[in-house]
């Protein structure tokens, strides 16, 4: 016997009608959120990438293509195909990649669009090469440098210059374009003051590597980096010819949470969920847990419901405390701790303009993270 499961929402449905949990885009906040971010990069000179990570939607990609982004980051090569094969012609892989699987598919999809890839050790270059090779494709290189993240990334100039040299030995198959320079932890210092200082700190070490560089006649073309929380800074520091933010388009309630400077986005992502019960008077249970959103960098926001708090989470609830709670049967928009790993529990997303629903689209790289 089997059943067909009845989709979550219907292009025309009205929030209210949408079943939970349902991962859902406020539209017009979302678009607002990339046309300030497109308008600071041109007006900085600046190319912006966004990292794809944080949505692995492709209709999210070309809706930022559209409005003038260079292309993508996707942060693993199979993150990357669902992209690919939407039309996405540029796609810059933030990360190394080790392995003979991994660099075949990475090779063929250089075959369909412009790849680029990282790498910090001379032995990580002759694989890419020979699996280009075997493919007939090109891969633009990037060494990745360590400014503070302390995760992946060579120390400075000395490590560069011997990883240039092996990348220089495959002229048919790689192109060194720049460098890598992400600093992760500068993006969620809460103080804006701190931030900013860490911000350039990690601008000023990039700096010292680019010039290095240059003294012994290397030109980077492309210096990449940034986050949705450094990348006010990143503009205006002179160091950056490409930004990576990813979480502006969305800002999940940990990056609502860091004192926003002159650059504000707007939340524009929400988990539905709804009331489930609310047998005990003190709270009201929600069917959205930790299967619906992430809580690894906080608890997600009850929005618009001004002193109501998402207390506890469990595996599919969540405990809402406060006054007025919300009544059985009602829905509720809650702001999840991180997008990311939030997006990344969901098949699709339900796009919404004007509390009505426009488009429905898949999550495509959901899950896709080898
Ligand atoms: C290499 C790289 N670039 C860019 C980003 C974008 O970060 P965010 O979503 O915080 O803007 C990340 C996130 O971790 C990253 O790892």
């Amino acid at each position: 016997m089997s059943f067909t499961i009845p989709a979550a929402a219907r292009i025309g449905d009205p929030l209210a009608a949408i079943d939970t949990p349902s991962l859902v885009l406020d539209l017009d906040a979302f678009e607002r959120n990339l046309e300030l971010m497109q308008a600071k990069a041109r007006a900085a000179g600046l190319a912006l990438r966004p990292h794809a990570k944080a949505h692995k939607t492709p209709q999210v990609a070309l809706a930022q293509i559209a409005r003038g982004a260079v292309g993508v980051c996707c942060q693993k090569v199979t993150e990357a195909v669902p992209f690919v094969e939407a039309g996405v012609a540029d796609v810059h892989i933030s990360n190394e990649v080790v392995g003979a699987a991994k660099l075949a598919l990475l090779a063929q999809l250089a075959r369909a669009a412009r790849i680029s890839v990282c790498v910090d050790d001379a032995s990580q270059v002759a694989p890419l090469a020979a699996a280009c090779a075997a493919q007939g494709s090109r891969v633009d290189v990037f060494v990745e440098i360590n400014i503070g993240q302390d995760r992946c990334g060579v120390a400075g100039a000395a490590e560069v210059l011997s990883i240039l040299h092996v990348i220089s030995a495959h002229p048919g198959q790689l192109s060194f374009k720049g460098l890598q320079a992400y600093q992760g932890r500068v993006q969620h210092i809460r103080p804006l003051a701190e931030r900013r200082e860490a911000a350039l700190a990690a601008g000023a070490r990039t700096k010292a590597v680019v010039d290095a560089l240059a003294a012994q006649g290397v030109a980077c073309p492309v210096v990449t980096g940034g986050g949705s929380g450094s990348v006010e800074f990143d503009l205006a520091g002179g160091v950056y010819t490409e930004l990576q933010p990813g979480s502006y388009a969305f800002m999940d309630a940990d990056y609502g949470a860091i004192e926003a400077g002159e650059l504000r986005f707007e939340h524009a992502l929400f988990v539905l969920s709804g009331v489930m019960s609310r047998v005990d008077a003190r709270q009201a249970i929600v069917d959205a847990g930790l299967k619906s959103m992430s809580a690894e960098s906080g608890l997600p926001r009850v929005w618009g419901r001004e002193g109501v708090n998402y207390e506890v989470i469990s595996d599919e609830h969540g405990n809402l405390r406060g006054a007025p709670l919300p009544v059985l049967g009602d829905k509720v928009l809650l702001i999840p701790g991180h997008c990311d790993p939030t997006f990344n529990l969901h098949d699709e997303l339900v796009c919404l303009r004007g509390g009505v629903v426009e488009a429905i689209w898949p999550i495509a790289a959901r899950g896709l993270s080898r």
